[in-house]
């Protein structure tokens, strides 16, 4: 493990933790970028928790924490080359073990909604937490953005990365199998920020991870004037309490169409039972792209910056939320009162309750095979 505030050039970790080389002069075309780390505090049960901050070589820098893998800070140029921040969050560790509506977080063992905390797998009924009337919601009571992770930052040829690792015991949260989950946050040269999931398991299981950083990136305000695209020909309705009615309704002539780049608050208050149970845009859009093969899932431009957002992923599905549940009672960084759609989240993963929907891709995990998940964040300037 490194030391305090160790700074490590992408090409050469080693010659800079044994103090060989000077941190600043050692970059590449290919993986130029650093890492350093600092304490973060400790959580409520004694636990330190450390930053770790990915650096490119275009500036773009990724705060990132092994207590729930959470990104704090992603900063990113405007058209004229102005930094800011694009994600929301806290300040300290406190505040995000206090309340946190899954601010930047990895999200698992199921990202999403699985019906009254119900699902069958081989036969046997499983019960997990209700932490969202009547459903559970992303993982339980304490999912992946609760726990702390075993982190190791390292290079890879791709840039400054960091690997994330933990094991969630059989039982854990109700789900069977042991199950070891590694998450590589990788910053790269093209100014992406890039997660990679692998996963495996020792008994069936299910399994549906994902990322759930919350993004704005004018940096303030609300995001209605944000332009998104989304490369979707159809999505899950659901019913009143957000679980897909199983049906894939093609988003032609409805307000869940974002074939055509459209603002997010074009349509969001229209009177559409879809965007009443959802309190605006909160569903899985079904991603046209073969399974498995990653690909681009959505765009989304900011017209005063320039600033753009690109999501990539290998999962089927994608979660556009429009920060609905956001309601100016979480003060964040830098004393910003999130207020209703201040921000948005992208969130590539199966679909929801997948468990329970047998005409939706499995989700089942078996022992000897290995899960496997990519998700970028691809920012970039017009
Ligand atoms: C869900 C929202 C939920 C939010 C929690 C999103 O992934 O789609 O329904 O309220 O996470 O912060």
């Amino acid at each position: 493990m490194l030391n305090v505030n160790h700074c490590i050039p992408a090409l050469s970790a080693a010659a800079c933790v044994l103090g060989l080389v000077g941190c600043a002069s050692l970059t590449s075309p290919s993986a130029s970028g650093r890492i350093s780390q600092k304490p973060f505090g400790a959580t409520k049960d004694g636990i330190p928790v450390e930053v770790f901050t990915l650096r490119n070589a275009n500036g773009v820098e990724a705060r990132i924490c092994n207590y729930g893998g959470i990104v704090l800070s992603l900063q990113v140029p405007d058209r004229n080359g102005r930094f800011g921040d694009v994600v929301l969050g806290y300040d300290t560790l406190a505040e995000y073990e206090k309340e946190s509506p899954y601010f930047g977080c990895l999200v698992g063992r199921y990202g999403n909604r699985i019906a009254k905390g119900k699902f069958k797998l081989n036969g046997q009924e499983y019960s997990l937490a209700i932490n969202d009337k009547p459903n559970t919601l992303h993982g339980g009571i304490k999912g992946f953005d609760k726990v702390v992770w075993k982190a190791r930052p390292f290079t890879s040829d791709l840039g400054p990365a960091l690997e994330l690792r933990y094991l969630s015991k059989d039982g854990e949260e109700g789900y069977p199998g042991n199950l070891d989950v590694k998450a590589v946050y990788t910053l790269t040269a093209d100014n992406s920020l890039r997660l990679d999931y692998t996963a495996t398991t020792d008994k069936d299981t299910v399994l549906n991870l994902t990322h759930h950083s919350y993004f704005n990136l004018a940096g303030r305000g609300d995001i209605l004037n944000h332009v998104v695209y989304l490369n979707a020909d159809r999505f899950t309705p659901v019913d009143s309490t957000l679980i897909p009615t199983g049906e894939l309704r093609p988003v032609k002539g409805t307000p869940f169409d974002f074939n055509t780049p459209t603002a997010i608050g074009a349509r969001i208050n229209q009177d559409d039972e879809q965007l009443k149970f959802g309190k605006g845009y909160d569903h899985n859009w079904v991603i046209n792209k073969p399974m498995k093969q990653l690909g681009l899932m959505a765009r989304v431009t900011e017209p005063t910056t320039g600033r753009v957002l690109e999501v990539l992923s290998t999962e089927p599905g994608l979660q556009f939320y429009s920060g609905n549940f956001l309601d100016g009672k979480l003060k964040g960084k830098g004393g910003w009162v999130y207020q209703f759609r201040n921000a948005f989240c992208m969130e590539p993963q199966h679909y929801p309750d997948s468990p329970n929907q047998p005409n939706f891709p499995s989700v089942a995990l078996k022992p000897g095979q290995t899960y496997q998940n990519t998700i970028i964040y691809r920012f970039s300037a017009q």
